[in-house]
Parts: structure tokens; C-alpha cells; sequence
């Protein structure tokens, strides 16, 4: 069983990236961390980033395939789409949405999220563990 953990813009450049709001962690650090817990348990995990919004809704199109579950931090695409929302809206195992910040202290263009009306849970604000956090979620309602 494999779990996608999809990352949206800028996330490439985690760790270098304002490091005040989004930690020192790399997006290598979160890999590595949730291949561990995922191997634990006998999952496998596919750890993906894109800046572009097709490339994320085809890994999306391509999770319906062979994905018990998807863990998405979608950046700023979180804010403004729609059609991230509608390729999730396709997957019909469970979703999680990760942000790193927390969204709803900061800008208010960043409380609202169209991904949420999909996700079965949102982790947002604790930092790059966020991740470990809804992959341990997805695990046990796995049953495993
Ligand atoms: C983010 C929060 C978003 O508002 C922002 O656009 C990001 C990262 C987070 O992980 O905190 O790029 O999703």
C-alpha cells in the first residue's frame, strides 16, 4: 500500500524559504522522516513536489490508481483552487491537508482553504512534524 505525500509551490525551496515561518527542516528532512514511519508500518510512501497545479492534480489522477491515502501540503494553491479541490473530490480514499504555519494567524487571504471542503483532516501549525502527525492519522485509520 502507498501513501502520496504531495507538496505544492515553493516547498522545493523549504528550509531556505523564510525560515521564521516554515522552520529550518528541508523537504528532504520530512521525507526521509515520514519514509520511516510509513516503513514501520508497512507502507510505502510516494514523496512528490511541483510548483505547477496540472502536475499536482495528475499525481492526484494517478493516486485514484494505486494510493490508500493522500497527505497534500497544496501552498498557496490551498487559497485559490478549484480545481485541486475537484481532482481530490475524485480520490476516494482518505485526504489530509498539512500546512507547516499556521494559516489562521497570519493573512486572512490564508484562512480559507478550498482543499479543507475535501480533507477528511487539516494539521496546520506544527511545523514540519505536521506531516509525521496526519501520516500517523492515516495509518491508524488504516487499521495498521
Ligand atoms: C503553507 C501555507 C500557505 O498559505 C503558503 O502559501 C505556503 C505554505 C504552509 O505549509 O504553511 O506556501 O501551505
Amino acid at each position: 500500500q502507498t501513501v502520496y505525500i504531495l507538496n505544492g509551490p515553493n516547498l522545493n525551496l523549504l528550509g531556505k524559504r523564510q525560515p521564521e515561518i516554515y522552520g529550518k527542516e528541508t523537504l528532504q528532512d520530512i521525507e526521509v522522516a515520514c519514509g520511516q514511519i510509513a516503513e514501520a508500518n508497512g507502507l510505502k510512501v510516494r514523496f512528490l513536489q511541483s510548483n505547477a497545479e496540472h502536475q499536482l492534480i495528475d499525481w492526484i489522477h494517478e493516486a485514484r490508481e494505486d494510493a490508500c491515502g493522500i497527505i497534500i501540503n497544496p501552498a498557496a494553491y490551498t487559497h485559490t483552487s478549484v480545481a485541486l479541490l475537484d481532482a481530490l473530490g475524485t480520490f476516494e480514499r482518505p485526504v489530509f491537508e498539512v500546512h507547516i504555519s499556521n494559516v489562521h494567524k497570519r493573512e486572512s487571504f490564508r484562512h480559507h482553504s478550498y482543499v479543507s471542503l475535501r480533507a477528511d483532516g487539516v494539521i496546520a501549525g506544527c511545523g514540519a512534524q505536521g506531516y509525521e502527525l496526519a501520516l500517523l492519522r492515516l495509518i491508524r485509520l488504516l487499521g495498521r
